[in-house]
């Protein structure tokens, strides 16, 4: 998977980061560039660990600072703002060397980079922004770009169909940044098609906290307006397409109506696979968070980091390095999602099911 962007270190170590960061070099360089007396210690401060993919990036995160002989403990907030600032003053107190935060809520955890920086430690931002903060680094994926792709994956399955395409847009919780962009790009794709009426959104609305039952009741909402009117359900990510489809089951099933979404969590991988779910967003977490921990790293040993790409936090423009993202169908699940090891052949199809070489 490619980096769109990568950070340059002004510092002796210039050769080494850029190693890290662009994935190339190698464990010697890595190695030689944690070396020293000092055990690193993170703090990796969570939202929540109750999605699929939130463990899959804990994981990932962890082992690779073990990797780099970097200690790392991990807080979990369970969506509760007070707790999660709570969590980042505690890390504090643990003496960390940095603190990589994956925020709840974006505009609330600006209190927590600012009690991070009076005590001296940088901050970087996981997948989510920190808004009108002092951030240190933004280590995300191309969201506007996942949004574009959900979007324009509807106008091309049904372009030969009927017109207006119906459409039920599930946007994320307006508590997070990456909600507004995974819209923003799907406004960007969907533009000319509303503007000439390809497309008609029939109900859109906000899941709040993301939450599949808060999808449910959105998607129910649609359906008692439109009873079989729907086409398409543009859902902004796999636990609201869950939601959505269960509402769809209860009216008398999904097949036939195009739901997007993202993450390529196990169980919309099987609902792509039943046919019930059209797509996801594949974003290989265990290169974002790779990419974090060796970022991490290299801000606790004091390396100056420049960006070449920045993103506007309403406060300043914080360094930000972007992944990019696969759109995976059940066409391509095994060169993707399976070829990376994301999930197992035997997870998405069932034990003893045929080899992919030979479906
Ligand atoms: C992430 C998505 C995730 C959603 C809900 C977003 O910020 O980018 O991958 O599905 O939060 O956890």
């Amino acid at each position: 998977m490619s980096v769109k962007s990568f950070l340059v270190v002004a510092s002796l170590a210039l050769s080494v980061l850029i190693g890290l960061v662009l994935g190339r070099g190698g464990e010697s360089q890595t190695q030689t560039a944690v070396a020293g007396p000092h055990t690193i210690k993170i703090g990796l401060s969570m939202d929540t660990l109750k999605e699929a993919r939130w463990a899959k990036d804990r994981d990932a995160f962890v082992n690779r600072a073990k990797e780099l002989g970097a200690e790392v403990t991990v807080l979990s907030a369970n969506g509760d703002d007070t707790r999660q600032v709570a969590d980042v003053e505690s890390l504090i107190t643990a003496k960390v060397d940095v603190i990589v935060i994956v925020p709840h809520d974006g505009k609330a955890m600006a209190k927590g980079v600012e009690v991070a920086h009076k005590a001296g430690i940088p901050v970087i931002a996981y997948d989510r922004l920190i808004v009108d903060s002092d951030l240190d680094v933004y280590v995300t994926f191309d969201n506007e770009h996942v949004g574009e792709l959900q979007a324009q994956f509807i106008l091309n399955a049904l372009k030969d169909g009927p017109k207006p395409i119906k459409m039920l847009r599930i946007y994320g919780s307006k508590t997070d940044n990456n909600a507004f962009l995974f819209k923003a790009g799907q406004d960007k794709a969907l533009k000319d098609a509303i503007a000439n009426g390809t497309v008609e959104v029939v109900h859109e609305d906000w899941a709040d906290d993301w939450k599949p039952e808060n999808a449910k009741r959105i998607a129910n909402a649609a359906l008692t307006k439109f009873p079989k009117g729907i086409q398409a359900v543009l859902a902004s990510n796999d636990g609201t397409a869950g939601g959505a489809i269960q509402a769809l089951r209860e009216e008398g099933g999904a097949s036939g109506i195009i739901v997007t979404g993202q993450d390529a969590e196990l169980v919309a991988v099987q609902r792509i696979v039943g046919g019930e779910q059209s797509m996801t967003i594949y974003k290989p977490v265990q290169e974002l968070a790779k990419q974090a921990a060796d970022t991490a790293v290299a801000l606790a040993k004091g390396k100056t980091l420049i960006a070449t790409q920045t993103t506007d936090n309403g406060k300043i423009k914080v360094p930000t390095i972007l992944h990019d993202v696969v759109t995976v169908t059940k066409d391509n699940i095994d060169s993707t999602l399976i070829k990376d090891g994301f999930l197992t052949h035997d997870e998405v199809y069932g034990a003893g099911a045929a080899p992919a070489a030979s479906k």
